[in-house]
């Protein structure tokens, strides 16, 4: 399985605090069946301002540290960008880490803030896919605007942007109101892709399987395993490839 969404870089954000950690993360990810795992350290102007060549360097000394535990799990890096109309001129430099590819264009992991979707979300997404970068949207239904009215998701899906559930929403983690709407997201064949945002062992840890398991029961395996196998990897290919290079 291919984790899309994780914050397993020692010492950026909230995830991982330090390498021992982010170390123990990884061991537990390798033994739930995720081969492959994208970290996506938050990008947050103002509270987490990482940036990419800060997010390469410790993804550069996380990968040894991998290989000299020998933790069988192939990692790379992007970023959790959140909404912010600071964002443009950063895109338009090109420093802004993405996720690779999605029908052509390059694939950002675009998150909002948790409690409505900002005025302008629509406005952002259509000016960075004129700009080559498709957003997709992390965790649409942990967004409280989104719960009370999820019709508000209909113009990004038109634009075309995919959405990234989180798999512990399906079992009810982040309580039942973003269960609800994961699942009917789910049934409405609206997810592209499940990841697990693990942010640590206990709360938020690095495992998909229950979130797939759930998944399974809703819409059968094929569909289920599509949004933890194909579709990320169908999008992160190119990181792996390289790194494999
Ligand atoms: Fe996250």
């Amino acid at each position: 399985m291919i984790d899309l969404h994780t914050h397993l870089l020692p010492g950026l954000d909230d995830g991982a605090p330090d390498l021992a950690s982010a170390l123990e993360m990884a061991r537990f990810a390798a033994a739930c069946g995720t081969t492959h795992l994208m970290c996506t350290p938050h990008l947050h102007l103002g509270r987490y301002d990482n940036c990419a060549a800060g997010i390469a360097a410790t993804l550069a000394r996380f990968t040894d540290a991998l290989a000299d535990a020998g933790i069988a799990l192939q990692v790379s890096a992007a970023a959790e960008v959140r909404f912010d109309s600071e964002l443009m001129p950063l895109a338009l430099a090109g420093k802004l880490p993405c996720l690779g590819y999605w029908q052509g264009r390059q694939l950002l992991l675009l998150e909002l803030p948790h409690s409505h979707v900002p005025a302008g979300t629509i406005q952002l997404a259509r000016w960075l896919m004129e700009h080559g970068l498709q957003p997709m949207i992390a965790h649409p239904e942990r967004n409280k605007g989104l719960m009370s009215r999820p019709e508000q998701l209909r113009p990004l899906l038109q634009l075309g942007c995919p959405l990234q559930v989180t798999a512990g929403s399906l079992t009810g983690r982040f309580g039942e109101r973003a269960q609800a709407l994961a699942e009917r997201l789910l049934l409405e064949g609206q997810i592209t892709v499940l990841a697990s945002d693990a942010h640590n062992l206990t709360v938020r840890p690095p495992n998909l399987l229950p979130g797939l398991t759930a998944a399974i029961q809703l819409v059968g395996e094929p569909a289920a395993r599509r949004l933890v196998e194909d579709n990320p990897w169908r999008i992160t290919e190119t990181h792996f490839s390289q790194s494999a290079a």
